[in-house]
């Protein structure tokens, strides 16, 4: 029974602060959203369907709902180191099937963020770990762009745009995806589009790459689907 002991010793783990404090935010929370609404909880339980899903940054400083103010059940969430969509990434797939196949978002936002450490780490050339074959991903990008990135001098001037550029491919990435020129085929209502999130400021910079079907793609990526 070694293995009960081992879970009684954990039982002893020692809060700090911190850890006391957001159990503590929680019950207040409760308490404070039921006095509101009774029935908040209850109907929240029925289920979702949520018009929007947002592909942001892990980022502690970009919270998807705060910066939208969309209430529990408006925004189905993924976030990742420097919001990417990368096509073999199951994570990012299922959710994105699970969002357009069975919520039926209307809208996809891909929101990067100026100041991203996922992008600045990818124009550096230092190894930070099993990170770097994520940031690979990114390099990508910059060589993709490089003329129009390295024709600017100022060092947060690029950055900027490089957070642009991540944002506009990463739309195109999904726009490329089957499980989005499906649901085109299909005649579903779908939106693609990409932010930028201000740290400094609070806004989004709407970056209007916007994309509800796939006429805009190089012909190759769009793809025949048998009846
Ligand atoms: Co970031």
């Amino acid at each position: 029974m070694q293995w009960i002991a081992g879970l009684a010793s954990k039982n002893k783990y020692k809060m700090d602060d911190f850890y006391k404090k957001i159990l503590d935010n929680n019950k207040k929370w409760v308490e404070s959203t039921l006095s509101r609404d009774p029935n908040y909880f209850k109907n929240l339980a029925q289920g979702q369907t949520p018009p929007l899903l947002w592909i942001g940054c892990s980022d502690s400083r970009v919270p998807a709902n705060e910066i939208i103010g969309a209430k529990s059940g408006e925004v189905f969430v993924h976030r990742n180191i420097a919001n990417m969509v990368v096509h073999s990434d199951m994570n990012m797939l299922s959710v994105l099937d699970y969002a357009v196949n069975v919520l039926k978002v209307k809208h996809v936002i891909v929101c990067g963020h100026y100041g991203c450490g996922g992008i600045l780490a990818a124009m550096k050339n230092e190894s930070i770990g099993i990170i770097d074959n994520w940031i690979r991903h990114i390099k990508d990008i910059y060589r993709l762009h490089k003329k129009g990135l390295d024709s600017i001098e100022n060092e947060t001037e690029r950055f900027n745009k490089f957070v642009e550029f991540n944002v506009i491919e990463q739309v195109f990435d999904l726009a490329k995806t089957s499980i989005v020129q499906s649901a085109w085929r299909n005649g579903q209502e779908l939106s693609l589009h990409g932010w930028v999130y201000g740290l400094n400021s609070g806004f989004v910079t709407d970056l209007n790459v916007n994309f509800s079907s796939d006429e805009d793609l190089d012909e190759v990526y769009q793809l025949k689907f048998s009846e």
